[in-house]
């Protein structure tokens, strides 16, 4: 299943970021949005499955499309039985990285077996993200400064060698103020601590550990990324007012005390990630667009299978249109 699922959903992220690159530099965060969760809502019912969203759009009275619970898939078309699939999705992550051209832009999804994804509440997560080498020795309770230490002894570094992705935010003043303390290089980020938190389980990217609060939708496709490639995300849902903590409770979450780990937000045993670069960032380039068409880089993992792959898929709109296809 497994292997299907990811061929099969990286052709949904293309479609989305094809989609919503178009829109780059327009300065419209809300079309940029819409036609990448379109796209992805046409691509997925291409697709012989029965599937199911749980992190989406928000809920149906709030989202026409790609809303929680909403079902996608074109089951019918299976070959025997369709597989049932739960899928989380963040059509275009950073939307206004996109809106005004900037790097670092994703489209994002994970799927994997019914109940494999935590039903996670639209409210935000304080998230701790390291890799692999550092994974198990973090921890959320303990002071910044002291999981700094850990994942520099971790790396074999000192800690001024590490480099923290942060959201810039108000929020983090403190954090901030205690991560330069602490003598930590920072890299403020104005959107996207989803594709950072991939960053940071791939070497090479000069990333190792995100640490702030961002979206808890975006912190369970995290958790599926991270547990593809061996990191470690620790998170505690955040909620800015009574309101948000009561739909919390009301879904089994409403503890803001309660750490969840990478297992418990990412559990499915049949687990796929596919994300594809909008504009260029560290991980992923761009959607380049040229006369005949245009090329999109992605990453498709599974954690069954311990795949990773980077895909450059070359997209013909007109195969009569030269250069179509290059190196
Ligand atoms: P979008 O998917 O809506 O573009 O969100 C981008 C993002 O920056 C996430 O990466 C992050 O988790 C969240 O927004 C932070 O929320 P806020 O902008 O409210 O601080």
């Amino acid at each position: 299943m497994e292997r299907l699922l990811a061929l099969e959903m990286i052709r949904v992220t293309e479609a989305a970021a094809i989609a919503s690159a178009r829109l780059m530099g327009r300065g419209d965060t809300m079309e940029a949005d819409r036609v990448a969760v379109e796209a992805m809502r046409r691509t997925f019912d291409e697709i012989p499955i029965d599937a199911r969203i749980v992190i989406g759009e928000g809920e149906r009275d709030e989202a026409p499309m790609l809303y929680i619970g909403e079902r996608v898939g074109d089951p019918k078309s299976a070959v025997g039985e369709a597989p049932e699939i739960d899928i989380a999705v963040d059509p275009l992550e950073g939307t206004n990285l996109v809106a005004y051209g900037q790097a670092g832009s994703i489209t994002v999804l994970a799927a994997t077996e019914r109940g494999g994804l935590l039903n996670a509440p639209d409210c935000y997560m304080e998230k701790l993200c390291v890799g692999p080498v550092v994974a198990g020795k973090v921890d959320i309770t303990a002071p910044p400064a002291e999981n700094l230490r850990r994942i520099a002894a971790a790396l074999g570094r000192g800690v001024n060698d590490i480099t923290v992705v942060i959201l810039e935010r108000p929020r983090h003043e403190t954090l901030i103020a205690e991560v330069r303390a602490a003598g930590a290089r920072i890299k403020l980020i104005s959107d996207g601590d989803l594709s950072a938190a991939i960053s940071c389980a791939v070497s090479g990217t000069g990333v190792h550990a995100v640490m702030g609060i961002g979206g808890a939708p975006e912190g369970v496709i995290t958790a599926a990324a991270l547990r593809c490639l061996g990191g470690e995300i620790q998170a505690r849902l955040v909620f800015r007012n009574p309101e948000e903590q009561a739909r919390a409770t009301a879904m089994g979450h409403g503890d803001p005390t309660r750490i969840y780990g990478t297992d418990e937000l990412a559990s499915g045993e049949n687990l796929v990630f596919a994300a594809t670069g909008v504009t260029k960032g560290d991980l992923l380039e761009g959607v380049r667009f040229f006369g005949g068409g245009a090329r999109t880089h992605s990453l498709v993992m599974a954690y069954q299978t311990k795949q990773v792959r980077f895909v450059d898929t070359v997209h013909m709109f007109d195969r009569t249109k030269p250069p179509a296809v290059r190196l």
